[in-house]
């Protein structure tokens, strides 16, 4: 019997968490959220959040995956086998995700290959550029457009590359993530120091950053930060799960915790500086307000920076350095997602081969990902995102923190935790697991089931929404009730 597969030191396992975090939520979302949800006092529920329950859930996930010594679904199938259903839960999320995410990524790669041109194409016309020539968008979720051969072959590319990334596991993914998870945060840096010697940053980063501590009666904003935490250290995927099985039982898991946590919302916040120096220039630039400019998501990656870029000296270069940024963020976040599918795989047998493992999930999700790079690729994006981030890491959430705090037990988890690490976890955080988490999270779905039933999300018609429906939220809860509740049936040949 083989071995189980292990990183070659805890540093490694580190940059691998870290890089799976950061990714185009740091960028993309982070600063958006807190220009739109009170500026600097936005900080204050995204820090809450981030302490009495990312960290808490990020422990729990590391320790988990330390001490099962298994991805999602057979940690979870450990401690009762009626469980399963809520590793398999995560991890059909995370699937999902990895397929959108890496056509965002083959935008980003056909971006990058544009920008080598004496002149950006996108000159004078980010938003016509982006919609029509590289997504040539229909006019609607029910219209599918020409097949678009360009981001076919961008997105086949990328999968190329995460393929490579993952084919040998953790000794590729070790190797891999010393270069993917420094990278961006050094370009960063560059586009740090471009952003704000640049006429008008200051302009933007006060609009970053001036707080309104008004917001902090609103519960939207407590919500949103709760849904960035999530997502931004990639709770509730199975990747921090699976990433934690291959380090030996006894690596420090609350310094991991804490240490990964930190980075990466240090990224986030570092983030914004460069995102709003860059957006403040371009307002002054064209003489309108910041809040003009500024959206979040494809909007502010592949419009406004780009056209932020495009009035720079050395437009090209810089953009090419974005991009750049854009792709080494995304990877490994990307191949985090497909790591934690495939640990499902090899967890099962120990006779399934790595690589072939790793070709089939990436070969799969290459086909699914197809309908992204359609001409209604951009919506179906935006819904399934939605339906994922609102819906289905949350109820994934609940199951997780209910499973460990009442059925594992948290104390029982705790004790193990303590036993590994250097700094102690107290006694707070089985309170976290038992109570708070699970009743913030339920909070959060029935909230947002309510916002569901007024309207129909983005106004996308009933059978897009259904299309939402079936293809996130119910595989995940019939997944998990079903294993709760295994079905006797006789089959009688
Ligand atoms: N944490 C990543 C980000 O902030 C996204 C991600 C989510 C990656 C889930 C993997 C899984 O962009």
């Amino acid at each position: 019997m083989a071995d189980r597969q292990r990183w070659n030191s805890r540093m490694i396992f580190l940059f691998a968490a870290v890089g799976s975090a950061i990714g185009l939520g740091n960028l993309w979302r982070f600063p958006y959220l807190t220009f739109k949800y009170g500026g600097g006092a936005f900080l204050i529920p995204y820090l809450i959040a981030l302490l009495v329950l990312g960290i808490p859930l990020l422990i729990m996930e590391f320790a988990i995956g330390q001490r099962m010594q298994q991805g999602a679904v057979h940690a979870f199938k450990k401690v009762n086998h009626r469980l399963a259903g809520i590793g398999f839960g995560a991890v059909f999320s995370g699937f999902v995700v990895c397929v959108y995410y890496a056509a965002v990524m083959a935008w980003a790669l056909v971006y990058l290959i544009k920008s080598f041109a004496v002149k950006v194409p996108w000159t004078g016309g980010a938003e016509g550029y982006f919609y029509n020539n590289v997504l040539k968008i229909t006019d609607g979720i029910g219209t599918i457009g020409h097949f678009n051969w360009v981001l076919f072959f961008a997105l086949l590319a990328v999968w190329v590359l995460i393929y490579f990334c993952v084919w040998k596991g953790t000794k590729s993914v070790g190797k891999v993530v010393m270069i993917t998870m420094p990278l961006p945060i050094i370009l960063l840096v560059v586009l740090f120091i471009r952003g704000v010697t640049l006429p008008g940053a200051l302009t933007g980063i006060i609009f970053y950053l001036k707080p309104n501590f008004g917001a902090l009666f609103d519960t939207e904003v407590w919500l949103a930060a709760v849904s960035q935490i999530f997502f931004t250290l990639s709770l509730a995927f199975g990747i921090m799960i699976a990433y934690a099985s291959y380090n030996k039982e006894t690596s420090d898991i609350s310094k991991n915790a804490y240490v990964t946590a930190l980075v990466n919302s240090a990224v986030s916040l570092f983030s914004g500086f460069v995102v709003f120096s860059v957006l403040g220039y371009m307002a002054t630039a064209q003489g309108v307000g910041v809040a003009d400019v500024v959206t979040s998501g494809p909007g502010l990656a592949f419009v406004a920076f780009p056209q932020a870029l495009s009035l720079m000296p050395f437009a090209a270069f810089f953009s090419v350095l974005f991009f750049l940024t854009l792709l080494s963020l995304g990877i490994d976040s990307a191949f985090s997602l497909v790591e934690a599918v495939n640990a499902t795989f090899l967890d099962t047998s120990k006779k399934l081969a790595t690589k072939k493992v790793a070709f089939y999930v990436c070969f799969v999700s290459f086909v699914l990902g197809i309908i992204f790079t359609t001409g209604a690729g951009l919506y179906f994006l935006d819904l399934i995102d939605h339906f994922i981030t609102n819906f289905g890491l949350v109820i994934v959430g609940i199951f997780e923190a209910i499973a460990i705090g009442w059925i594992f037990g948290a104390e029982k988890l705790r004790t193990y935790i303590n036993s590994v690490s250097d700094w102690k976890v107290g006694k707070w955080w089985n309170y976290a697991i038992k109570y708070f988490v699970p009743a913030v999270l339920i909070i959060m779905v029935v909230a947002q089931f309510i916002n569901e039933t007024k309207e129909n999300y983005g106004g996308y018609p009933g059978w897009a929404i259904a299309v939402g429906w079936l293809t996130v939220i119910i595989p995940i809860v019939i997944g998990i009730v079903l294993a709760i509740k295994p079905m006797k049936v006789e089959v009688n040949v």
